[in-house]
């Protein structure tokens, strides 16, 4: 069931193809994982959906904010944030970056390389730093493919490094890949990075469980409650080993607030039969991959798709957006049924896509493009 604020939106008349956002989803969402996890600091990270109405309704919400770059920073800071509350979680920074975040009141820092410790302790003295673990991400649809993160091998040293660099060594911090369906990947992290943790003598560290957290699009996911019982399962048992005497839980989670707060209402281009090539329809929309729906490369993630105005019986379609490139395909392999009086000029919605889209699209690609985002009021 839609809000109230997305139904309204889609009530009204707007040109195709849109977003449809509402911020009260984000609120709900932001209560319900903060529950499930006590008293455990929720940092959102922007990139999922850095639209300044999502930022401001939680800032007062009292988040705190995952960012990766200046502009970020500035988009943070714009809707109200305390810099306090910011962490600069994107170790590739380049040179001046960390000085700039720092000189914007920033004081929190995520790294992963001696090469970027060494440049926090000259452009960012004195800083609080986490070190980022490479973690199994079995589970996760989006994986990080080993991008970021240091071994547990090395992160220890990592964080030495840091307290000798006159750094504050403040914990520790991995992503499990995003889209992570396994609360059990979750606590397999948490058992490595807290032995890194207590290793490098921190007995109450940081732990920052990054993002993750998914989105039912198309089947059920457990919810937050049954994370946070693993995570606290994981917590209790290091204790136990006598690693650490406690943990300090951050969250960065991203698609699970914004994902279920975005409608795309797309319209059909063309619906065209293909003799000899494919038995099922192929269905054209004014919206594909490099309009926001980055996230259907490799069909890593199937937004539920319908079509409200229409009420023939299903029938399998290929979904395809608007461009002249051939990737701009978007449902091939998973299946997509859709009515079989769907006509040219209908409207199309794909569900739970407040993430990861309107910052993906492409500033007009084959002349289609940026995605118009619509806030419910
Ligand atoms: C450092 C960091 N934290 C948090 C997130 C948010 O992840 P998710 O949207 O899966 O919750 C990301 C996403 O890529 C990230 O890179």
């Amino acid at each position: 069931m839609l809000s109230p604020g997305l139904e309204k939106v889609l009530a009204q008349d707007h040109p195709t193809p849109f977003l449809a956002l509402d911020p009260e989803v984000v609120r709900e969402r932001h209560r319900e994982l903060g529950a499930a996890f006590g008293d455990a600091r929720i940092l959102y990270a922007v990139k999922a959906c850095p639209e300044p109405a999502v930022l401001r309704a939680l800032v007062e919400c009292g988040a705190g904010f995952d960012v990766a770059s200046q502009q970020e920073i500035a988009l943070c800071l714009a809707a109200g944030a305390d810099p306090a509350s910011l962490q600069h979680g994107n170790p590739v920074r380049g040179p001046g970056a960390a000085a700039r975040a720092a000189a914007d009141g920033v004081r929190r820092f995520v790294t992963d390389s001696a090469e970027d410790v060494d440049a926090l302790a000259a452009e960012a003295p004195g800083a609080r730093v986490q070190v980022r673990l490479s973690v199994d991400d079995t589970g996760s649809a989006t994986p990080f493919h080993g991008k970021f993160g240091a071994l547990p091998a090395h992160a220890g040293a990592l964080l030495r490094r840091a307290r000798a660099r006159g750094l504050q060594p403040a914990g520790v911090t991995f992503h499990a890949g995003s889209q992570q369906t396994r609360p059990e990947t979750y606590a397999a992290a948490v058992a490595v990075a807290l032995e890194v943790a207590g290793g490098a003598g921190l007995a109450r560290p940081e732990l920052d469980l990054g993002g993750g957290w998914p989105v039912a699009y198309r089947s059920a996911v457990a919810g937050p409650e049954v994370f946070a019982a693993a995570v606290r399962g994981a917590v209790a048992a290091a204790v136990r080993a006598g690693h650490v005497d406690g943990a300090e839980l951050l969250l960065e989670p991203g698609r699970a607030l914004a994902g279920p707060a975005g409608v795309l209402r797309a319209t059909v281009l063309r619906v065209s039969r293909r003799p000899g090539i494919d038995h099922r329809r192929w269905v054209y929309l004014d919206v594909g991959r490099y309009q926001g729906l980055a996230e259907t490369e490799g069909e890593a993630i199937g937004y539920p798709v319908r079509a409200p105005g229409r009420t023939g019986p299903p029938a399998p379609v290929v979904l395809a957006g608007p461009t002249c490139d051939g990737d701009d395909v978007l449902y091939r392999r998973t299946p997509v049924a859709l009515p079989s009086d769907l006509a040219a000029g209908d409207a199309v919605d794909l569900l739970h896509t407040g993430a990861y889209t309107s910052s993906y699209a492409s500033v007009g690609f084959n002349g289609f493009g940026p995605l118009q985002v619509i806030i419910a009021e």
